[in-house]
């Protein structure tokens, strides 16, 4: 098995590592970075719970080679909180009670945020269209809708 010295900037700093070809980018971030916020639900890339931004997008990191992400860049579920203030997803599934276990939250959060920056005013069809691929086994999603509706409320700068 070859290995690959790979540079991946993961919220904003970079780390080199030497990996395997076989490596999967969520191992690469679980277990040589420590980063286990990001979850595995499957091996069959379903769930979404493994979901990080690879260049501003969504991705499953179960279905991505860490040496794919050589020279790119990565954001976690452990990037939304800055300088300790939860980012408004955060809040939001917090404050509406967007998870029971929380196995699937991390995925969930980090493909609201993303569905945020992309369009800040979702429609309710539009959450449930960007979650579509993320699982949840517990809350029936309504919470989880309104956690992003309750984070896209707190992003708007009326509400500043
Ligand atoms: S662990 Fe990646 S989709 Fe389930
Ligand atoms: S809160 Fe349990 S899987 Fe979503």
């Amino acid at each position: 098995m070859a290995n690959h010295k790979i540079k991946v900037k993961v919220q904003g700093v970079e780390h080199e590592a030497e990996v395997e070809s076989r490596l999967l980018l969520v191992h690469f971030l679980r277990e040589v970075l420590g980063l286990t916020g990001t979850h595995i639900g499957c091996d069959t890339t379903h769930c979404g719970a493994c979901t990080v931004l690879l260049d501003g997008q969504p991705v499953k990191s179960c279905t991505v080679l860490a040496v794919q992400a050589d020279g790119r860049e990565v954001m976690t579920v452990e990037g939304l909180e800055k300088d300790g203030q939860l980012h408004p997803i955060q809040e939001g599934f917090w404050q509406e009670h967007g998870l029971q276990c929380g196995y699937c939250t991390p995925g969930m959060m980090i493909t609201g945020y993303a569905l945020l920056e992309r369009n800040p005013d979702p429609s309710e069809l539009e959450i449930r269209q960007a979650i579509s691929g993320n699982l949840c086994r517990c809350t029936g999603y309504v919470n989880i809708v309104k956690s992003v509706q309750y984070a896209a409320a707190k992003l708007r700068p009326s509400a500043e």
